[in-house]
């Protein structure tokens, strides 16, 4: 854990047990949280092996109990196992790499220097799409549509946070042109893929975000992020997480 994780840490970890409301965890489940939280990482180095059926099961039941936009649950998840299709997927995934390089002009070169998926080595690969019918879902995505995402999203990240806590890496890849991944799986009309998901064991985590090490972009402050009343008024944001 990086000192400015264990700074946040203790800080959330707040006074002695008798002042904490009922309703809170144990400090020690506190602390498993936040570390789940503050060491997930996206991977993309991956050791191959496998994951147990049983953790699996797990992981995607974290992912379903995510919250979800008038508890529409818009996440399909497909477990892509066939060696050819994984292949199919990596191949579109090489295809936008090469554009997106293309449409960043100056850092084209930079860019791809990064290893931005691990489709092939890790243990298992998951798409996850929303279904179609969506449009008939109005409550809270009548003036924000892209609460279907938002909601998909959140059970990513508890799949992520999860997979952290089994001690297995996980990468979001969303370099990919959605069409044409869709057809590959043969989804239907109106779904639309939004991430391969590379899951598995890896040799070690990263200590800090990937793209971070590489210098192609560094965590802002968080008083950058946090305003008072209005857009630009500084806030309290409390302690400084790295
Ligand atoms: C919506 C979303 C899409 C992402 N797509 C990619 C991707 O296509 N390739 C990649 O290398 N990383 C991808 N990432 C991972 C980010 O690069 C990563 O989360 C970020 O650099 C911070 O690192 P960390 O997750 O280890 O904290 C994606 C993350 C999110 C949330």
């Amino acid at each position: 854990m990086s000192g400015v994780t264990g700074v946040v840490c203790a800080a959330v970890a707040g006074p002695a047990d008798a002042a904490a409301p009922s309703h809170a965890f144990s400090d020690a489940e506190q602390q498993a949280v936040y570390r789940a939280i503050f060491e997930r990482r996206d991977m993309r180095h991956f050791s191959g092996g496998a994951v147990a059926d049983d953790v699996l099961q797990r992981l995607l039941s974290a992912a379903h109990h995510a919250p979800s936009v008038g508890f529409m649950q818009p996440w399909r998840f497909i477990r892509v196992r066939s060696r050819p299709l994984r292949e199919g997927v990596h191949a579109l995934i090489e295809q936008e790499r090469v554009l997106t390089a293309q449409a960043l002009g100056e850092r084209e070169d930079e860019f791809m220097k990064l290893k931005v998926q691990g489709v092939l080595d890790a243990a298992e690969v998951l798409v996850v799409a929303l279904p179609p019918g969506r449009e008939q879902h109005v409550f809270g995505r009548r003036t924000l549509p892209e609460m279907d995402v938002a909601s998909a999203a959140c059970a990513i990240q508890n799949l992520w946070l999860a997979a952290r806590a089994e001690g297995l890496g996980m990468g979001w890849v969303s370099i990919f042109d959605p069409q044409q991944l869709a057809a590959l799986l043969q989804m239907p009309e109106g779904s639309k893929p939004i991430a391969v998901l590379c899951l598995g064991p890896v040799a070690a985590f990263y200590d800090q975000p990937m793209l971070q090490a590489e210098k192609w972009a560094r965590r802002a402050p968080l008083a950058d992020m946090v305003f008072e009343d209005h857009w630009g008024a500084p806030g309290e944001p409390g302690p400084e997480a790295g």
